[in-house]
């Protein structure tokens, strides 16, 4: 069989069969390739489409809002555009476009176009815009709420540890200035209670506060999220205040913002800069007053090594810095959590425990907290609501659902040594356990773990290739 035809067929099947629209015009602007998923999008079929001007199947786009016919006159190419349109079936369609020049021998020969359909979360994000709206209207402008979720203040941020305390103070001063904050700490070590605290004890407090993650929206929405969206901006566009605009004169935390676009992260720092924001497809410039809390669980100098965080935003968020020590470098506050957690859900859960045994606290000591205060938080109200009402002090079996934490039992737990294995093959699992447990608290980095063991990294290195244990 000829090779060409196996190529053609092999290019055939991926447009036909791939769940991306593409449309190609060549340099006349005729289409020369619609495939099925197009096709659905814009409500129209193949037959058409193919072998005709695009001008004359659509009338309403011109050489300027046509971006097929844009990228064949600039010969540059549009990536990642939203585009909200009604199409032939009157379905209002949101999808993602990127639009490339065709080359070749170094003339431009024609355009294409791939559209991802993001419809339903369009859908998903518009309806968070709106509750977002409503919630703000039931409040007839008071934002703070009496009886909604919880706000957190300063008081409900336990902790007595020496670099706990100093964050406390860092966060207090920062709650009546109007700079920014950047908040760096692991998951669960209390990022948002943070942030709240900041916002409820401040001068803001009677204004709005308003939380986004920017890793949880995709990319293309997040923009219109933030800035929000004009008529004018495309077909079918709605006119939609974005969270800058709802946050206005309060405070705006941006969670996890190492996961934002490289090009979103630069508008923000403009935005940031200047003070005022523009709507996607709008033209007036709206000031706008809000405090920005921004917050990362990785060190934010380690994102901009790694490029995930630009320099430039970094330097802007970077005014006030508080560094939330992970919970196991803080171990002393374990107890003082523990009897916070316990008085927390006695009267949710109709309890009457008084604290923990002294061997659970152990286990709890040596425990490396991946997840941090939450996950303190959750053993316990397991715990909790597993122990018989009579309960006074919540034992090992109450915390049956938490196996992580006890992982280690068998193998330290001497009582229940199995001595049916020899000596030295109980000593080597040992060994790996520990080095595994030192590892992932040091975060696989060699040099402390084996600082850690007060054994030489040579050592400590020939041991994680025995063990097949993970590093950096
Ligand atoms: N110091 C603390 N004192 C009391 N409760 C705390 C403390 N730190 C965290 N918590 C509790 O732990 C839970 C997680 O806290 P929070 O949501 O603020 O963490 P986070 O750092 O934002 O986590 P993530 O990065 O996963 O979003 C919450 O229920 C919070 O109340
Ligand atoms: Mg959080």
């Amino acid at each position: 069989m000829d090779k060409k035809y196996v190529s053609q067929a092999v290019l055939q099947n991926i447009l036909q069969h791939t769940d991306i629209g593409i449309h190609v015009i060549d340099e006349n602007r005729r289409t020369i390739v619609y495939n099925k998923v197009m096709a659905q999008l814009e409500g129209l079929k193949a037959e058409q489409v193919l072998q005709r001007d695009l001008l004359d199947i659509f009338p309403s786009l011109n050489e300027d809002t046509s971006t097929l016919i844009k990228v064949l006159n600039t010969e540059k190419p549009i990536i990642d555009k939203t585009q909200t349109y009604i199409n032939y079936k009157g379905q209002k369609i949101t999808t993602v476009n990127s639009t490339i020049p065709l080359f070749w021998e170094e003339k431009i020969v024609g355009a294409l176009e791939i559209a991802k359909d993001i419809t339903y979360l369009k859908r998903l994000s518009d309806q968070l815009m709106d509750l977002q709206r409503e919630l703000k209207c039931n409040n007839h402008g008071k934002y703070r709420s009496k009886n909604r979720i919880k706000n957190y203040t300063f008081s409900d941020i336990i902790g007595k540890d020496e670099n706990m305390i100093k964050a406390i103070e860092i966060g207090k001063r920062a709650s009546n200035s109007p700079s920014t904050v950047l908040l760096y700490g692991e998951t669960g070590t209390g990022k948002e209670l943070f942030a709240q605290s900041i916002h409820y004890e401040g001068i803001r407090k009677n204004r709005p506060f308003i939380a986004q993650n920017c890793a949880a929206i995709p990319e293309p929405l997040l923009e219109g999220i933030l800035f929000g969206t004009d008529k004018g901006g495309f077909t079918g566009a709605i006119e939609r205040e974005g969270i800058f605009e709802q946050a206005n004169g309060g405070t705006l935390l941006l969670d996890e913002i190492n996961s934002m676009s490289w090009e979103l992260q630069s508008k923000l720092l403009r935005v940031l800069q200047e003070g005022y924001i523009r709507r996607i497809g709008g033209i007036k410039d709206i000031l706008v007053d809000v405090k920005i809390i921004a917050t990362t669980n990785e060190e934010p100098l380690e994102s901009v090594k790694k490029g995930t965080l630009r320099k430039d935003l970094y330097y802007r968020l970077n005014v006030v810095y508080i560094d939330i020590p992970p919970l196991r470098d803080r171990r002393d506050d374990i107890p003082i959590l523990c009897d916070y957690f316990i008085h927390k859900y006695n009267p949710l859960l109709g309890k009457s425990v008084i604290g923990i045994k002294d061997d659970i606290i152990q286990y709890f000591y040596q425990y490396s907290w991946p997840g941090n205060v939450r996950e303190l938080e959750n053993s316990i109200e397991s715990a909790m609501n597993y122990a018989p009402d009579n309960r006074r002090y919540l034992q090992r079996e109450d915390f049956i659902s938490c196996h992580n934490i006890f992982k280690d039992e068998d193998i330290f737990n001497l009582n229940t040594l199995n001595m049916e294995r020899p000596l030295p093959e109980y000593l080597e699992e040992m060994e790996k356990d520990i080095i595994n447990r030192t590892l992932e608290e040091n975060k696989y980095n060699i040099s402390k773990t084996a600082k850690k063991l007060g054994i030489k990294r040579q050592t400590l290195q020939h041991k994680i290739k025995k063990y097949n244990s993970r590093a950096k």
